[in-house]
């Protein structure tokens, strides 16, 4: 119990073919709506910062509520580094207690990557601390024309292999057609499953047993939250998620962390409009933050029961 590292939750995961959620934290109510549906489902979690959010909730106010979450609620919780930018920030959240970073060199030239990425795990595996990197790019929104410039930044199932050989990265966000945001597909959805396979298969062959892989932009937008949202005087236009069919195949195929951020803050969003939208006399921020909390809750009990998985998932790290 406590703050752990990711490694035997992935071990666990990927030997019975589940995933575990990695949630993108803000604010107190999402960190507590997350931990409270954990808690109920027996779930391990990991709780991610990207560094915009790291700066808006600040270092110690951080740490203090997620060491909060781990005491109070008896979890295994992983606090992971969300797209880490460079070697500082990594550097500087491994100092700070988080027990796994992200760096995300995906922007640079493939050496460049190689070097970077090799860097921070020095320094994180000298201080027990594992490392997540990303090879290729998520694509954007995508058309017919797009897809094709996204198709050329897909991972590369030979250089992936070469990657995680020369850097020693613990595991390894690859791009096989999800993407950031709300709006992920403009037609239908397609993930690269056939990629996913070669680069696992590619792993396992070479020796890396049951290898570690990340999907990152796994929302499904959910389409409750953004009608909610739309009924109460939001504009979510053509808002379009990864199935949830096809992030438990992805689960299936050694994918074991599934990040997800727009759900959640479509979930807070979507109470927060209800409440305010049926109750315009009330100004106790504790009454429409609550409800946001209620909300992401609920959101995060049904991925981990219907999507990734992992309830009971705590009973595997035992
Ligand atoms: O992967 C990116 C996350 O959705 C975080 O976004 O930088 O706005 O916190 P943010
Ligand atoms: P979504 O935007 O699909 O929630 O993805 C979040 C993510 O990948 C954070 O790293
Ligand atoms: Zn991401």
């Amino acid at each position: 119990m406590g703050l752990v590292t990711t490694k035997k939750m992935f071990e666990a995961a990927n030997n019975k073919h589940y995933a575990i959620g990695a949630f993108n934290i803000n604010n107190m109510e999402i960190i507590q709506g997350i931990i409270d549906a954990c808690k109920k489902e027996n779930s391990a979690v990991i709780l991610q910062v990207s560094k915009s959010a790291f700066k808006y909730m600040r270092p110690g106010y951080l740490m203090g509520m997620v060491k909060a979450a781990a005491e109070e609620s008896g979890l295994d919780i992983a606090l992971h580094l969300d797209h880490g930018e460079d070697f500082e920030i990594c550097k500087e959240c491994v100092d700070l207690g988080f027990t796994s970073v992200m760096i995300d060199g995906s922007h640079h030239d493939y050496e460049d990557n190689v070097a970077l990425t090799k860097q921070v795990v020095e320094y994180a595996h000298a201080h027990g601390v594992v490392v997540e990197a990303e090879l290729g790019k998520l694509a954007g929104v995508e058309d017919e024309v797009k897809v094709d410039a996204a198709n050329a930044t897909y991972t590369d199932p030979d250089q992936a292999l070469d990657f995680v050989k020369r850097t020693g990265v613990d595991s390894l966000a690859i791009a096989i057609g999800t993407s950031h945001g709300a709006y992920k597909f403009k037609g239908e959805a397609k993930l690269d499953f056939d990629r996913l396979e070669t680069i696992s298969k590619k792993l396992e062959d070479a020796g890396f047993h049951n290898y570690p892989i990340v999907l990152h932009g796994a929302s499904s937008v959910d389409p409750g939250s953004v009608d909610l949202c739309n009924k109460y005087g939001g504009q979510i236009n053509n808002a379009k998620g990864i199935p949830t069919d096809m992030l438990r195949k992805a689960s299936s195929m050694g994918v074991c962390k599934i990040n997800m951020d727009t759900d959640i803050r479509l979930a807070m969003t979507a109470a927060i409009r209800e409440f305010m939208a049926n109750k315009p006399a009330e100004f106790d921020p504790r009454g429409y933050l609550g409800k946001g909390r209620e909300y992401v809750q609920a959101l995060v009990e049904g991925k981990i029961k219907n999507v990734i998985g992992s309830s009971n998932s705590m009973d595997d790290l035992k």
